[in-house]
């Protein structure tokens, strides 16, 4: 796992079209760790869609979930384009995360960090229960966190809500990566529990994951440095 730069703000490129998701980067990179390519954009454009990145460091948020076998193959077919950084769903069990990560390590020292996805933010705790899950949202996401680390992942996505509850949970080895964020004055959008990019560091994010706040920005430079300068 090699180590990345000194900001803490990765962007989000959530967008199917690909010459923005280009001129968004471009714009940002002095001022950014990686650069979050979801579902939407592979899905859309596949490997060559990430090679089309440039070689810029890239977050694959695939969050995989399926067997142990097939997610190792889902792992190691997507080595090639050296994620950084590569999501799945901690939901998958022990055997599905150590095999993603025995997967991620055969890829040496340049491996990608596995971060596992724990109870998704959408689900409230009548959804959870739904589910068969009848613990409150929060006991789920510490016990898939902890099973998540146990068997291998290096760190987790959480919200907001949750940073500084895992952080003391977990210690400091954990990776935490921290979506829905929004600077001071900025629109909520659709994002139910924010913090301001400075506020989720104190909790505990090792990153921070921002999209509309600067790809949605007059200036998406401006928008990554002033994000960026708030957070070191
Ligand atoms: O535009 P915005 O800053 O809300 O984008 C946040 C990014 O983080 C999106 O790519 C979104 O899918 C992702 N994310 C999130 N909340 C979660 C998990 C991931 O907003 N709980």
């Amino acid at each position: 796992m090699t180590l990345i730069g000194a900001s803490r703000v990765i962007v989000a490129l959530d967008t199917t079209d690909l010459e923005r998701a280009a001129a968004w980067a471009a714009a940002t990179a002095p001022h950014v760790a990686l650069f979050k390519l979801g579902l939407e954009f592979f899905l859309a454009h596949g490997a060559a869609g990430v090679r089309a990145m440039a070689g810029r460091p890239i977050f694959l948020d695939l969050k995989l979930h399926d067997i142990p076998n097939t997610v190792a193959g889902g792992v190691r077919a997507v080595l090639p384009l050296a994620p950084r950084m590569l999501t799945i769903h901690a939901a998958g069990g022990a055997a599905m995360i150590a095999a993603a990560r025995q997967a991620a390590d055969s890829a040496g020292e340049a491996r990608p960090m596995i971060l596992a996805v724990t109870v998704l933010t959408s689900l409230d705790a009548a959804a959870l229960a739904s589910t068969g899950v009848t613990d409150a949202p929060a006991v789920q996401v510490l016990r898939l966190a902890r099973l998540a680390l146990s068997a291998g992942a290096d760190g987790l996505v959480c919200s907001p809500q949750e940073v500084a509850m895992l952080r003391s949970a977990l210690g400091p080895d954990a990776k935490l990566v921290v979506p829905g964020i929004r600077p001071v004055g900025s629109a909520a959008g659709d994002q139910a529990r924010i913090m301001t990019p400075a506020e989720a560091v104190a909790a505990g994010a090792d990153w921070i994951v921002v999209g509309r706040p600067i790809t949605g920005a007059d200036d998406p430079g401006a928008a990554a440095a002033a994000i960026d300068a708030a957070t070191r």
